[in-house]
């Protein structure tokens, strides 16, 4: 099974032109393309996407200053941690991201009743991946989540940084919104269920670093199984492979991203907000044989050995409710998603996957 390629350009393009849903309703072609885009995110929890407004070289730009970046000394990097606001902003070293797999006994349960063909790698303990939290769009005015909106950290000797986050970060959100526009559509709902409690949400730009060098022999694994805590994940391409996901049949499938386009997953805040019907899609990313072929000819040209994804978190706001939208209420699973603010859910996952301090640590 391939993951389909949705050009967004068409409904962009509709979108300038009318905001009616009556205009909307009447355009087949585009209907029809907004249930590609719920469909395909139901079965695989993943989808692929062209946005014009999010080009090769905007990757590029991005890529290169984070290479830049992790490339410095360890010393250096730490200066940008900020555990006390529970990573959420700045660095994360490698270490302390624990996989859910590894804690989650209920899962490990489920991985050991998996065919063995599509069992996920064994970590054997936190991911040896970097990673740098760099929150994108407005900030509430007011909010119970403050420690969830905190002020950004720049690292000294990077001019450009500001400027490169942010524009990536905002055209990654801009493309996040189109596809929950077109899901929501393809589900039955208004266009903007989902775009509406995404306002002012704590989006953030989360690109990883995983040192080939140090770490790249064969099934290291970056980040263990696990799904995201938010609504949906956006990944610009990184120059080395090594994503692997599993479709809603739980077949395992190792991610193709072709070039200039964007992977989006599904989190867990779309699967409270549909009761079950989108589920959270878990994935991995591990070296693989064509990780090392992509390090291979890196090493030949001389270019950086850091793997870095480009991932974006879009996130439900922190003080909107989380629970099943429309006609998902009434399903017959609705209770297994009980309403919630989406603050107080991501704090709940947090604790879990060892992100969050202490009490005495966080006051
Ligand atoms: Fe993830």
């Amino acid at each position: 099974m391939q993951i389909p390629v949705i050009d967004l350009a068409p409904y962009l393009e509709f979108s300038s032109n009318s905001s009616s849903a009556a205009d909307l309703e009447a355009n087949s072609n585009l209907k029809s393309l907004c249930s590609e885009v719920s469909r395909t995110l139901k079965e695989t929890g993943a989808l692929l996407v062209k946005d014009p407004r999010c080009s090769a070289e905007d990757n590029d730009r991005f890529l290169d200053m984070m290479e830049n970046y992790f490339e410095m000394p360890d010393d250096f990097k730490r200066q940008q941690e900020r555990p006390q606001l529970h990573y959420q902003v700045g660095v994360t070293p490698e270490g302390v991201e624990v996989p859910r797999s590894l804690v989650d006994k209920e899962m490990q349960e489920k991985l050991r009743s998996m065919p063995i063909e599509s069992q996920p790698s064994r970590p054997a303990g936190p991911d040896p991946k970097w990673r740098y939290m760099w929150r994108v769009g407005l900030r509430p005015s007011s909010t119970r989540f403050k420690e969830l909106n905190s002020e950004p950290v720049i690292p000294e000797g990077f001019p450009a940084w500001k400027d490169t986050m942010d524009s990536w970060g905002y055209k990654m959100v801009s493309a996040i919104e189109v596809v929950a526009e077109m899901a929501a559509v393809g589900f039955g709902l208004q266009k903007d269920a989902f775009t509406s409690l995404m306002n002012q949400g704590p989006h953030l730009l989360a690109p990883t670093g995983s040192n080939l060098k140090r770490h790249g022999q064969m099934g290291t694994v970056f980040a263990g199984y696990h799904y995201d805590l938010n609504f949906l994940t956006i990944h610009g391409r990184s120059r080395f492979p090594g994503l692997n996901i599993w479709l809603r049949n739980g077949q395992k499938m190792e991610v193709k991203v072709p070039v200039g386009c964007l992977l989006i997953q599904t989190g867990k805040q779309i699967e409270w907000l549909t009761a079950g019907a989108c589920i959270a899609g878990m994935h991995e990313v591990a070296v693989t044989d064509r990780t090392i072929e992509a390090m291979k000819v890196a090493s030949e040209k001389n270019r950086s050995l850091w793997r870095v994804s480009s991932t974006l978190f879009g996130h439900i706001a922190s003080d909107a409710v989380l629970k099943p939208l429309g006609h998902f209420a009434e399903s017959p699973i609705a209770s297994k998603y009980p309403p919630m603010c989406a603050g107080e859910f991501v704090e709940l996952e947090l604790a879990i996957i060892n992100l969050k301090g202490s009490k005495e640590e966080a006051s």
